[in-house]
Formats: C-alpha cells, structure tokens, sequence
C-alpha cells in the first residue's frame, strides 16, 4: 500500500510520540526527556528515552530507535503500512481507499472468498464441539486437558461424522461446491459427487498472523480409528505451508525475545496454556528456510521443542542447519524421560519447563553429541573419526573468536586436549580448505575491536548527531562537506535530506525518518541523530571534539574515493576537491556559536 509522503507526515504529527509511548508503557519524566525501561530488551535500569521535541526515541541500551511510526512497527510487530493504520485510526485521520487494477481486485475478491468459506467452517466445526453430536470430541479434549479458553483460544472444533452437515451449511451461505473444493475442505468426483475432506476429527484451524483461517488440522480421537492421525488441508490459493507456521499469531506479540519451535499443534497449543506463548510448529510438514524468514521478522533465538525420539532428533538436526543458514542461532529444549512439550508440561509442570528452557542447548554442542552417537568410542579408530569429524564441524566456523570459543567447548566436554584439537582443526582446514586458523590464540576471550568501517560509521553518525544539534554549524562546513562524504548509503540519504532541510529552515529528524519503511533502516537512522556526544566541558573542547570529527568524515571519504579512483573520472574530481577541503579545514577554526 502506498500513502502519500505528506500524508504519512500528517498522521506522524498528529501522534505526539510521548502520548503514543505512554499508551503502551509507562514513561517518566526526567529532565527534557521521558524514559523508561526498554520495551525491545530486558533490562532494569530505564535506558529508553523519548524526546518530546524531537519526536524521537533512542534506547541507549540496545540502540533501537526511530519515531512514532518506528515504535508502533515495532511494537506491534507490523509493517510501515501497517502501522500508518493504527496511528491513522488513533489521529481520526482517514486513509484513502485502495485503488486496484481489476485483475488484482479479482484475485483479492476471490481470496476473500475462501477466507470466508474458511472462516464460516471454523465457526460450523466450533458449534459442532459443543453441541451433542461433539460429546466424544469434548471428551477427547477434556482427557488432554485443554481449558475452555485454550479451546476458545485455539478455536478448536469438531467436524462431524456425517460430511453432507458442513456442505449444506457452506451451500446455505451461498458457497459452490468449486470453491469449497478450491479451498481443501471438499474433493469432488465423477462417482461420490462432493465429499468433506474432513469428518469425525478434532479440528485444529491454521491461522496466518493476522487471525485469518488459511487451513485446518484433523486429529482422529483416540489412537484405534482409521485413518492417519492428523489430517491437513491441501495447500491452496491462501495455504502455503512453507511460510506459515502454527501459532504465530499469538507468538508474534509474546515479547519473550525468543520463539519456541516444535513438531505439534497439541505442543503449541499446551505450552501457550501453560503460558509459553512464544510457541509455534510447522504445518505437518518439515521446518522451511520460509519459516525461518518468517520467525526472523520476531526474533533471532529460536529454541527447538523437538520430539526426543529419533525422528525428533532427525528434524532438529535439519531445523538447526535452516536455522544457521538464515543466519539464526538454534538452542535445543531436552524434553527427556518425555517425548515432546505436550507430555512433559503435564507430567513436570510449567517451572520445570521453564527451568528446561534456561538450560536449553547450544545447536552445536547438540550437534556434537548427536554425532558421539553415531561412534564406538571405546574403540580406537571409532575415537579417531569422532575427532576428525569434530574438527571438519569446527572449520565451519568463519570467525576466529567463534571458532576458538568452540573449540575450548568442545575441548573441555569430550576431554581433549585443547593443543590437540586445535591443531587438528587448523590439519583439517589446510586439507579441506576451511577457514584459517589463526595462529595466536586471542588473549581475553572475545574482542570487539572496531574495525575501520565502524569507525568510518561512528564518525559519520556524530557529525550528524551534532549537526541536529547546532543545526547552525552546517552554513559554516557547508563548503567543505556534502552528502558524497557521507559513504553509507542510509547515511547519504539523510544527509542529502538534512542539509536540505536545513537550508529550507526546517530541520525535522522524527520526519526524516519516514524516508525509510523498513525497521531497520528507521533504527539505523535513528542513529544518526541520537549518537552520543562526548561530555565536554567547554566550549573550546567540543570545537577542538567536533573539528576532528569533521576531520575524520573527511579523511575517510577522501579515502573512500581515493581508492575507488580507477574507477570513474568523477571520483578523481571527488579526492581532489577532498583533499583541498581536508587541508583547508585542518587550519580553519570553526566556533560553535
Ligand atoms: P506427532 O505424531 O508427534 O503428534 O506429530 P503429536 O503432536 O504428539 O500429537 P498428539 O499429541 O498425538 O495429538 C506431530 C505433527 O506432525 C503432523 C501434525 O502436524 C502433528 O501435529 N502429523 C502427524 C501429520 O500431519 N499427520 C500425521 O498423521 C501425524
Ligand atoms: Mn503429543
């Protein structure tokens, strides 16, 4: 969806950002700002600070920021268009009606359609449960012990033994049998006419994120009946297995930072009422790099309720690599002596589980000890190629910190020499062609020294930071920097719109921040104007602090281009002007005032 720039600006400034805030969580105030504690962290001392001026906020703790329409988009995890709704809705302003082609409006009338006829099975499944044809069903779920409001919650179901029910009521509603067909809930041939996909199962409806019923799930009750246990709809026009997952609508707002990932939808459905609402499956069938896309929106840490049997293990082993190739850290929950989450919250309770998820699993070292299962340790040769194929797993790590971090690891749990290991590794990547090893091992653990470009970054973003500051500045190093200095694209972007704002006179940062639509972009540039200044004294330091950092931005553009010289002509022109204006500027005083 598309809204107008002045539009979005509109609405932006009709939504004061601390009234917003407030609405969600409780704010203080404290000098010119208001904070509080961090909504998108945990922490226990307020880092979150909103600034009514400037109508921005900055978490000092874990760098998110942006604007009103940022915090929303964040908060409610939704996306830009998303989140113009809601603060349109909160400002009374009405947003234009969508205009589309007739193909589109086609195709969107017709996925109505079968959301609807979806819609209308789940409430006819629901009715069902509770009437008398549902007593068996009622009792199937009273004996896995699921409360009311889990039902109510979950919208469960009955489909009843005779199909010819639920197709008279969809036909009542003005349904056809083609689209009751197109939507999995009936086959149609030559012989039987139209048949329910469904009947005599507990029904399970499959939401998308926004509530909406794309599928369903059939479970047999009892283990005797006919039939495979659980029967899915087919995919369909609007039920694409591979990029939804179960429970995701309840767990997109369950602000727990991570997402618990298992096999059923009895799992999910038990650990929400158990208070786990971070909990999600896949749709009978295998865990997708779409899912991992899809949980990623949320969150990055993903723990694995897999089953404990061998399959489980299988899957999780699978889930795990998905996981890492999207860039995503695995933990695995162990569920031992149970077979999966549904049993051991019953049989352990929800503390205990808790206290299994605290002790979750790094990936990797359940990786490893899947691997000792597969060698005879006590014999020789069986130790050998456990060792070589740790080793081989341990290449696989491109950074140096990680990499040595896990060989300490694994070291100290399978009691191998540390030397040894590490040898073995750097023998294996030379073979193999792996990372390098480095060859000193790093003092301390982890370090974060900065590398250049971050510290290109920093200076870029305090130049910017400042310039919000003493907006005056600007006429007086308008001649010797400009957007090109600024070499990171979002950071170009706000410059170019900074500066010109500025020579219009109406420098506006919460504004300029709706020049991007992605989160992330929103936080980055945040970033650019909310970067901590060093606390100065005088007035002669923070000139002496803000000439280096106009030095610096400079230096690293003329850098920038030097290097890029070979390329084009225009970047030749660039470091000469550059390198003019750098050393002009080292000998020119530039007061703040
Ligand atoms: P499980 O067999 O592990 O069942 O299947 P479960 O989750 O423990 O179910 P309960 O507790 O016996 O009711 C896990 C998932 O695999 C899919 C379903 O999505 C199920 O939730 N599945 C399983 C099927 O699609 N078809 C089947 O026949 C069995
Ligand atoms: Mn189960």
């Amino acid at each position: 969806m598309y809204y107008p720039d002045e539009l979005i600006e509109e609405i932006r400034q009709k939504n004061d950002i601390v009234d917003v805030i407030s609405g969600y969580v409780g704010l203080q105030k404290k000098g010119s700002n208001y904070v509080c504690c961090c909504p998108f962290h945990s922490e226990k001392t307020p880092s979150f600070s909103v600034n009514r001026n400037r109508q921005i906020y900055k978490c000092f703790g874990c760098g998110e920021g942006g604007n009103v329409v940022t915090f929303v988009m964040k908060y409610e995890n939704c996306t830009f268009p998303e989140a113009i709704k809601i603060l349109a809705d909160k400002a009374g302003v009405t947003l234009p009606e969508v205009e589309y082609s007739e193909e589109a409006k086609k195709r969107e009338t017709r996925r109505q359609r079968l959301l609807e006829i979806n819609k209308e099975a789940a409430k006819f499944y629901y009715v069902q449960l509770r009437s008398p044809h549902g007593t068996r069903a009622k009792e199937y779920l009273d004996k896995r012990e699921l409360t009311d409001e889990t039902r109510k919650n979950f919208g469960l179901g009955y489909a009843p033994v005779r199909g010819e029910e639920l197709l008279a009521y969809l036909r009542s509603k003005g349904y056809t049998d083609d689209l009751i067909k197109d939507v999995g809930l009936a086959k149609i041939d030559e012989k039987r006419g139209t048949t329910t996909q469904f009947w005599n199962r507990v029904m399970f409806p499959i939401q998308d994120l926004n509530h909406r019923v794309i599928g369903f799930g059939g479970r047999i009750m009892g283990d005797a009946d006919s039939g495979p246990k659980y029967l899915n709809s087919p995919e369909t026009e609007i039920f694409d297995k591979s990029r939804n997952l179960y429970g995701m609508n309840y767990a997109r707002s369950a602000r727990t930072g991570n997402i618990i990932l298992c096999e059923g939808y009895m799992d999910v459905i038990q650990m929400h009422q158990a208070g786990f609402t971070q909990a999600v499956a896949s749709l009978g069938t295998a865990f997708t790099p779409g899912q991992a896309a899809l949980i990623k929106k949320y969150t990055k840490d993903v723990l694995l309720a897999y089953d404990s049997d061998g399959a489980g293990v299988k899957a999780a082993l699978r889930a795990i690599r998905i996981l890492k190739d999207a860039g995503m850290s695995g933990r695995i929950i162990n569920m031992q002596p149970y077979k999966d989450p549904d049993e051991f919250i019953k049989n352990m309770g929800k503390e205990a589980f808790q206290d299994r998820i605290d002790h979750a699993e790094n990936a990797f070292m359940f990786e490893i000890r899947m691997l000792e299962r597969e060698f005879d340790l006590n014999d020789p040769e069986g130790k050998t190629n456990f060792y070589n194929q740790i080793a081989r797993k341990l290449c696989e790590f491109g950074e140096d910190v990680e990499r040595e971090n896990y060989i300490t690891a694994v070291a100290e749990k399978y009691h191998i020499g540390f030397e040894n290991l590490r040898k073995l590794v750097v023998n294996t990547a030379a073979k193999t062609g792996g990372y390098a090893v480095p060859i000193e091992r790093p003092k301390s653990g982890i370090q974060s020294k900065n590398t250049p470009e971050e510290n290109s970054k920093k200076a870029q973003r305090l130049l910017l930071t400042w310039i919000t500051d003493y907006p005056q500045l600007y006429g007086k190093i308008k001649q010797y920097i400009s957007p090109e200095d600024f070499t990171f694209p979002i950071y170009k972007q706000v410059a170019e719109r900074m500066f010109a704002d500025i020579e219009a006179g109406q420098l506006n940062p919460a504004s300029m921040i709706n020049m991007f639509t992605e989160e992330k972009d929103q936080s980055e540039a945040t970033s650019l104007f909310t970067t901590k200044l060093p606390e100065l004294e005088n007035d002669m330091e923070r000139e002496k602090a803000f000439h280096d950092i106009l030095i610096s931005v400079k230096r690293n553009s003329f850098e920038y281009y030097s290097s890029r010289m070979g390329v084009d002509i225009t970047a030749l022109n660039k470091v000469v002007a550059g390198k003019k204006a750098l050393e002009e500027l080292s000998k020119t005083h530039i007061s703040l005032k």
